[in-house]
């Protein structure tokens, strides 16, 4: 048996016998441990930091003793002068491994360093960038063997990295030179490989070793707003979130007056595409000031979006969107430089990439959803909703996932409605009615009160009292229902078959005061029967699309619920079902996973390997298309009922009973009830 020291490596447990005077990244590299280095142990960039442990450990079955590991060498004494180690802390590349040791990786120093999450619920992000730094010691220009610059850092990329091949842009060639020259023939290469390329290629080189950073940018294009997250593709660190409204709005408010804007104005579409392009081009300038980076470290971009705006921002006309049958030009992922999409600001050989879409109504957006939710890898049967204006609906579990998106409108983002407004302080968030009294009670964002409590007109008194946004509406119409207020086929009753003064005449129906500040120049806040109507629409589209996936499926209830999106993370899930906007299931089954879609966008831009997996997922999920599908119209009017026409709602029913009040007096409303169902189909 050989007797060169054993060392184990915790935490992977990876342990092998290396000569005595190994270096500790030799060793680490030989094994398949995960330890970082950019400057190739050149004892200069500290990502190799390892911590060694010494004693006995009897699980290990060494006993480490001092001087298991080389002294302090100079090049580790100058690092801890000049930057400082943590106590204990070596440098991997320059300790040399003497006798038995147990090493230990600590998580800054591994290139696949999980990202924590908040949540247990929601998959880890392991770090694997497409970007990675390297530094190259280039061999000088020789008279006696003429080659180019580019091809003797091709030759230390191969000699010094074990990297192949390369390509660089054109671009690069100008910095190339002076950058070797001021480095003393040794630069920090930044080198991007793409599983959609064959060869990797040079984003950008610094003379000497870079410690600037690498960034990216996770970009969640919607069609109400753009959502960027400036993030570290070294650490996987969120350095800046920053949104904005997308200025495509001012075409049409939804996707489809979008597509006929392109359909009805020559250039309508260029015209999208130019406007949406400036504003992220503008919002990665925007981030990377809060951040307080340079924009030329932000070397790529990943998209999340619908296929509208796949194809606006791509510069594709949507027009085959907008009918059957919604023929996207490629559902597949894009790789491509971030200049071709407008991207000027940010590094001029950034690369950007854009997931797959699922079908023709069913995008990017779903792809990361999937991505980061992964109902494929369900044991029970999940339903995943991303409520915006689309809702992106996935229903799944390991044996099948069905996806499809429905038309749900922008009033659960509070448009639409009356008293409606963007979720921002002062804008009323969650709602309670007493049953007795029929009075509400509110909280409004950016206090924690409720409207009873002391303090409350204090603490809202910068913000006041503006609105109501998205959450706060559903909360409304909800307890509305509870209350007895307003009937299962979303009828406000008057104030004497409801027995309080605040519902009041508006045109042939009522309306509820919520707030009234209209004596102090305030606003007036109230719930109308047009804003039941329009919430019904949405949560009736939301509803069918889930059943149709039901059906195709074949079952008539699902295991849990997960609720997505910015908005999903505020949606009471008690509320949620009263409206039956989602399917009867136990409340604690109810969960929400944040802005999963960014998650998924997040994922993609930190693991190359992510990218793969998303677009073999996508080939595996069955798309189902509302708009052509008869049942979803069928499903659509029963889900009009509030909870449901037909579909029983048991659990609900348990912990909630809903009050059995009819105010349908078979006047014009259910006609124009009628009226705006018929428009919707
Ligand atoms: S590998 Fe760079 S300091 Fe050790």
């Amino acid at each position: 048996m050989s007797t060169d020291p054993l060392v184990v490596f915790t935490p992977s447990g990876k342990r092998g016998r290396f000569p005595a005077g190994t270096p500790v990244l030799t060793a680490a590299r030989q094994l398949g441990v995960d330890l970082d280095s950019v400057c190739g142990g050149r004892g200069i960039c500290s990502k190799c930091q390892v911590t060694p442990a010494y004693g006995e450990f009897s699980k290990h079955g060494v006993t480490v003793r001092e001087g298991a590991l080389s002294e302090w060498n100079a090049v580790e004494a100058r690092y801890d002068s000049k930057r400082g180690l943590k106590p204990g802390r070596r440098l991997g590349c320059q300790a040399q491994i003497l006798g038995d040791v147990v090493i230990d990786v600590p998580a800054e120093s591994q290139v696949h360093r999980q990202i924590v999450r908040k949540s247990a619920a929601v998959r880890a992000i392991e770090m694997d960038p497409a970007t990675r730094l390297h530094l190259v010691v280039v061999d000088e220009p020789d008279m006696h063997e003429p080659t180019g610059d580019l091809e003797r850092v091709a030759r230390a990329l191969k000699a010094q990295w074990d990297v192949e091949d390369i390509a660089a842009d054109p671009t690069l060639l100008a910095k190339l030179q002076p950058v070797l020259r001021k480095g003393g023939w040794q630069i920090t290469v930044a080198l991007h490989k793409s599983h959609k390329e064959a060869v990797p290629r040079i984003l950008e080189v610094w003379p000497g070793l870079h410690e600037g950073g690498l960034y990216g940018l996770a970009i969640d294009l919607g069609s109400t707003t753009i959502a960027a997250h400036l993030t570290d593709l070294d650490t996987g660190e969120v350095k800046a979130s920053s949104g904005i409204m997308n200025p495509q709005i001012r075409f049409g408010e939804d996707l489809m007056s979008r597509v006929s804007y392109a359909m009805m104005n020559e250039n309508g579409a260029a015209e999208m595409t130019r406007a949406v392009r400036e504003a992220i081009d503008a919002l990665a300038v925007e981030i990377a000031r809060e951040a307080e980076i340079d924009p030329a470290l932000i070397v790529e971009t990943v998209f999340v979006c619908n296929p509208v705006m796949h194809h606006l921002l791509l510069g594709i006309d949507p027009v085959e969107l907008g009918q059957a049958p919604f023929a996207l030009a490629t559902s597949d992922s894009i790789a491509m430089d971030a200049r071709d999409l407008g991207l000027c600001a940010i590094n001029p050989r950034a690369r950007s990439y854009i997931l797959p879409c699922i079908a023709g109504h069913v995008g990017a957006d779903a792809a990361a959803v999937a991505l980061s939710e992964e109902p494929g890898k369900s044991e029970d049967l999940a339903l995943i909703v991303d409520v915006g204006t689309n809702a992106e609906i996935l229903l799944g579990d390991r044996s099948r996932v069905l996806a499809c998106s429905s038309p749900t409108g922008p009033a659960f983002e509070g448009a639409q409605i009356s008293s409606g407004q963007r979720a921002a302080p002062g804008a009323i968030e969650a709602i309670r009615i007493d049953p007795e009294t029929k009075e509400p009670r509110f909280r409004v964002i950016g206090c924690d009160l409720w409207s009873d409590e002391d303090g409350f007109a204090d603490a809202i008194a910068e913000t006041g009292i503006t609105g109501i946004c998205g959450s706060g509406i559903i909360e409304a119409v909800a307890e509305l229902r509870m209350a007895g207020i307003m009937d299962a086929g979303g009828l406000i009753g008057s104030a004497a078959q409801t027995g309080t003064a605040r519902c009041f005449a508006e045109g042939r129906t009522h309306a509820y005061l919520v707030h009234d500040a209209s004596a102090e120049g305030g606003p007036r806040i109230a719930v109308t029967q047009g804003d039941i109507r329009a919430i019904q629409l949405a949560k009736s589209a939301l509803y069918a699309g889930a059943r149709l996936l039901m059906d195709e499926r074949g079952v008539d209830k699902v295991d849990r619920v997960v609720l997505a999106g910015a908005f999903g993370a505020h949606i009471s899930p008690k509320h949620a079902m009263v409206l039956g906007m989602i399917p009867d299931v136990p409340l604690d089954k109810v969960t929400s996973a944040g802005n999963a879609a960014g998650t998924g966008a997040r994922i993609a831009l930190c693991n190359a390997g992510a990218r793969a997996e998303i677009e073999r997922t996508v080939r595996r999920i069955t798309k189902v298309e509302t708009a052509i599908e008869p049942r979803f119209q069928e499903h659509f009017v029963a889900a009009n009922a509030i909870p449901h026409a037909t579909d029983p709602f048991p659990e609900l029913s348990r912990i909630v009973p809903l009050p059995q009040v009819s105010f349908n007096t078979g006047g014009g409303e259910d006609d124009g009830g009628r009226r705006r169902r018929r428009r919707r189909a």
